[in-house]
């Protein structure tokens, strides 16, 4: 862990600081005054991910007033693997605003991630003018609707409780095993970023297919099921779900590029409260057709 002083300011900066627990509480207490989200939640999911490289401001009283993290986050786009980085958690405290430090650490950040080689990078944000002098753009995404299809098989499902802890196995195994939920636009891995986007969504359901041994994760809005996501080794068709489910809705919206679930719809805008910028200089990160990070990827 680097510490060295930066004297104008009395803060100490400190980097790939995971494994200081009182460093990382002090990151969770930033994201909860800043964002409202409890990352805290990660000590259920075996601690935060070890690919992590967080770049932080202290205060003398082991308060972090500024952060920026970047973590691994492997993509596979157009069949390809891509070796991406991803970036979050980026906050200061509105006494340290306007003083350089989110600049400071997104430098820090990028050097890091470029001396590691990573071919692209990825973020969420709703200030994209803050990010495009770093070489990101504004990636489209779409969601694809359209009718049912046919159900085939017979209902089998049962719904998950992350608060159960055999529940909370059975997804963590399936998880860590999970082939790519499309070969367009997918990431791997990400066992966590699930875990937590499910806790943080009150209204997404988890559903184990037994028969097709998959977990979903899915919404309901009026008639319209929205599919989250299908988290399986091989990737089961939408059909197939549907029959396992026993979903009888008028239509169904899939929140990720569909190419293996044996069925299509009509693409639309995806209009979420961020935007997916990528920075891809080598122009491998960004798939050839429609595509959408699937909500329980978001981070
Ligand atoms: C956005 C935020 C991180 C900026 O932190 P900061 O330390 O005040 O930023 P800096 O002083 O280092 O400014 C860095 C650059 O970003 C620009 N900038 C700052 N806030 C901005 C905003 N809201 N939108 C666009 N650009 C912004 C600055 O003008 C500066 O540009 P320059 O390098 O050309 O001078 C901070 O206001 C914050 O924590 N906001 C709430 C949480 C948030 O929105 N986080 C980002 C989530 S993606």
């Amino acid at each position: 862990m680097a510490r060295p002083h930066d004297p104008l300011r009395g803060l100490e900066l400190r980097t790939g600081y995971f494994a200081d627990r009182a460093s990382f509480l002090a990151l969770a207490d930033l994201l909860r005054d800043i964002f409202d989200i409890d990352i805290g939640l990660l000590d259920r999911f075996s601690g935060p991910d070890p690919t992590a490289m967080p770049f932080g401001w202290f205060d003398a009283a082991g308060r972090c007033v500024a952060n920026f993290s970047a973590f691994s986050m492997p993509l596979v786009v157009d069949g390809q693997a891509v070796r991406a980085v991803g970036y979050q958690s980026g906050a200061v405290r509105p006494d340290y605003r306007a003083q350089g430090l989110y600049g400071d650490l997104m430098r820090r950040a990028f050097a890091w991630a470029e001396a590691e080689g990573f071919e692209a990078g990825l973020l969420l944000t709703d200030k994209p003018d803050l990010y495009r002098p770093h070489g990101f753009e504004t990636v489209p995404q779409h969601l694809c609707r359209g009718p049912m299809p046919e159900p085939t098989g017979a209902v089998d499902a049962r719904p998950l409780s992350l608060d159960d802890s055999a529940d909370l196995a059975l997804v963590t195994d399936v998880l860590e095993d999970r082939g790519e939920v499309s070969g367009r636009f997918s990431v791997r891995g990400q066992t966590r970023t699930f875990l937590l986007n499910a806790c943080f969504d009150p209204d997404v359901q988890l559903s184990h297919l037994p028969a097709l041994g998959a977990v979903i994760a899915w919404k309901r809005e009026g008639r319209v099921l929205r599919l989250l996501d299908v988290v399986a080794k091989g990737m089961p068709t939408l059909a197939a779900i549907i029959g396992a489910l026993g979903a009888r809705d008028d239509a169904v919206e899939i929140l990720f590029a569909p190419d293996r679930l044996g069925w299509d719809g009509r693409e639309i805008a995806y209009q979420g409260s961020c935007d997916l910028m990528i920075r891809d200089p080598g122009r491998r990160a960004k798939p050839s057709r429609a595509f959408m990070l699937p909500p329980t990827m978001e981070f």
